[in-house]
């Protein structure tokens, strides 16, 4: 058997690459060692966890909101089991719609562990043991990410767990430790947190999210504290042990010193992703790595082996779905001798709490490091219309804006529906938009968009008009 390319990982990098080599009319293969399709994203990532996070937020809104609206309900409970249940079914159809695209488009799939055994030759493991090989011109490694650790922390998955086990949990906790208040963090604890759980994230830094611009931690922590989070922030974990069904969480507080003790019956570890390349023989073919363990590459991708390319979780970059696709297309498109174009700086990152985060471009932090010279711009949600209609009022727009020329650099929102309305400051900045282009289009009325509207206008001249 021989294949024009293969890939090697079916997560959202992988299956996305495979689909646009098969467009473009390579005999394509895929090898993943999972049982099913789809990668973390699909499996264990971000559709179970949004699963989870819109079951979890109806409780909440039955709970807490529903009588503002005139609507009376009794005897509200949860059934875990089938939340979970309804969470895999929707697994489920997502991961065979994957398994439909490859019959589709005529690709290979073949299951278990693929290796190099030389730069054109795979092997492939299957979970009985039983080995085969082909031969392939260039392969694609998307073999992804996989939860990081601190050394001191015994990983049981039973009570001291990964967002894997915290995706099927046997019961709500009575109290959650988080360590890490980065994106698994608030999202999995925003999920427990709803459904009635006491939960206290330990981070690292002073800030949540620490990442995204600093007024969208400060905002979701005013956010996540009116959901009853607790937070022991610029802690540094020292210790995590087990009292038979206790976990007791001890740190060091960096700030004012002394120890944390925390004690909790679950405590998830979301610290961060570490590439994942264990198994590959990448040293049967010297596929460098970098310092973090990450396969290196240059600007097409491509690995130190040159017929053999990198793309998602286990290459540099944000950890993210939409940017292992769009490097999935893009090595396909490269490989294939186009000159496809990938703009790392516009690629969005969302928080699914609620309020959702979501932001595009540069932070404040990042303009005022890079010495650049910017004007500022927000609108409140509790200002529009719209907002107010659906009782949606917390958070904000914020857009910043290049001092001389207007151009829009980084677009940061807290609000209803951000998720989708990043989307126009996507676009925006794609055609290197000014705020003065957004004041000027008409945006629907009323509608949650009119708040990037009013935000640009206040970025351009001070000039919002419902503020
Ligand atoms: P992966 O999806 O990790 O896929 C890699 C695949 O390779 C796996 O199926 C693995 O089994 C397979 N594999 C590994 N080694 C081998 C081998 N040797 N042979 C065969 N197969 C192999 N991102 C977002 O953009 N939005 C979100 O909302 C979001 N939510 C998330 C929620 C959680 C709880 C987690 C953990 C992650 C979330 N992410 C989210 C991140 C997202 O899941 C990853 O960025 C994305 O899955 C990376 O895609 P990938 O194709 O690089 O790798
Ligand atoms: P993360 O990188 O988002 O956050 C990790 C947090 O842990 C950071 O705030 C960091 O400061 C803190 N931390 C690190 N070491 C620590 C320590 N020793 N003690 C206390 N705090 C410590 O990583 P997370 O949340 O594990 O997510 C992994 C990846 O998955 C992310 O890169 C993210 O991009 C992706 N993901 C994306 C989602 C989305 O797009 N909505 C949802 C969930 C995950």
């Amino acid at each position: 058997m021989s294949y024009d390319i293969t890939i090697i990982g079916s997560g959202p990098g992988g299956y996305v690459a495979a689909i646009r080599c098969a467009q473009l009319g390579m005999k394509t293969a895929l090898v993943e060692k999972y049982s099913t399709l789809g990668g973390t994203c699909l499996n264990v990532g971000c559709i179970p966890s949004k699963a989870l996070l819109d079951s979890s937020e109806h409780f909440h809104n039955a709970e807490k909101t529903f009588k503002k609206h005139g609507i009376g309900l009794e005897n509200l409970s949860v059934d875990l089991d089938t939340m979970i249940g309804r969470k895999d079914e929707v697994v489920k159809q997502t991961c065979d719609g994957i398994e439909f695209l490859m019959k589709k488009n005529k690709i290979d799939v073949h299951r278990g562990i693929g290796s190099f055994v030389d730069a054109k030759t795979i092997k492939v493991t299957a979970e009985d043991g039983s080995e085969s090989t082909f031969s392939s011109e260039k392969t694609i490694i998307a073999t992804g990410s996989k939860p990081a650790n601190l050394p001191f922390i015994n990983l049981d998955k039973e009570r001291v767990i990964t967002s894997t086990e915290a995706l099927k949990l046997k019961e709500i906790p009575k109290h959650m430790i988080v360590i890490g208040g980065g994106v698994i963090g608030v999202e999995l604890g925003s999920v427990y947190a709803r459904l009635g759980a006491k939960v206290t994230v330990v981070e690292y830094l002073d800030s949540i999210i620490p990442t995204m611009d600093g007024t969208m931690g400060k905002e979701l922590t005013k956010s996540l504290k009116k959901l009853g989070f607790k937070f022991s922030l610029s802690t540094k974990v020292t210790s995590v042990e087990r009292d038979g069904d206790e976990v007791i969480v001890k740190g060091e507080d960096l700030k004012k010193g002394g120890e944390v003790e925390l004690r909790g019956d679950y405590c998830l570890v979301s610290i961060g992703r570490s590439p994942y390349t264990k198994g590959l023989g990448l040293e049967n073919v010297g596929v460098k790595l970098d310092d973090r363990g990450r396969v290196e590459v240059n600007e097409n991708l491509q690995t130190s082996v040159p017929n053999i390319y990198a793309i998602g979780d286990v290459v540099k970059g944000a950890m993210l779905a939409h940017k292992a696709e769009e490097e999935g297309t893009f090595v396909a498109e490269t490989v294939a001798g186009q000159k496809p174009h990938i703009n790392y700086n516009l690629i969005p990152g969302v928080v699914y709490t609620w309020p959702e985060v979501a932001a595009v471009g540069q932070t404040e932090e990042q303009l005022k490091e890079a010495g650049r010279k910017y004007k500022k711009g927000a609108f409140p949600f509790k200002a529009l219309g719209r907002a107010r209609a659906s009782m949606d009022i917390e958070g904000q727009v914020k857009v910043l804006a290049d001092a001389e020329t207007d151009e829009i650099l980084g677009v940061h929102i807290i609000g209803p529906r951000a998720a989708d309305m990043i989307a126009e400051a996507v676009v925006a900045m794609e055609y290197r938009a000014s705020a003065e282009d957004i004041s000027r289009m008409s945006h629907a009325h009323p509608t949650f968009t009119e708040a990037l509207k009013e935000a640009c206008l206040d970025a351009t001249e001070k000039r919002p008009i419902h503020m």
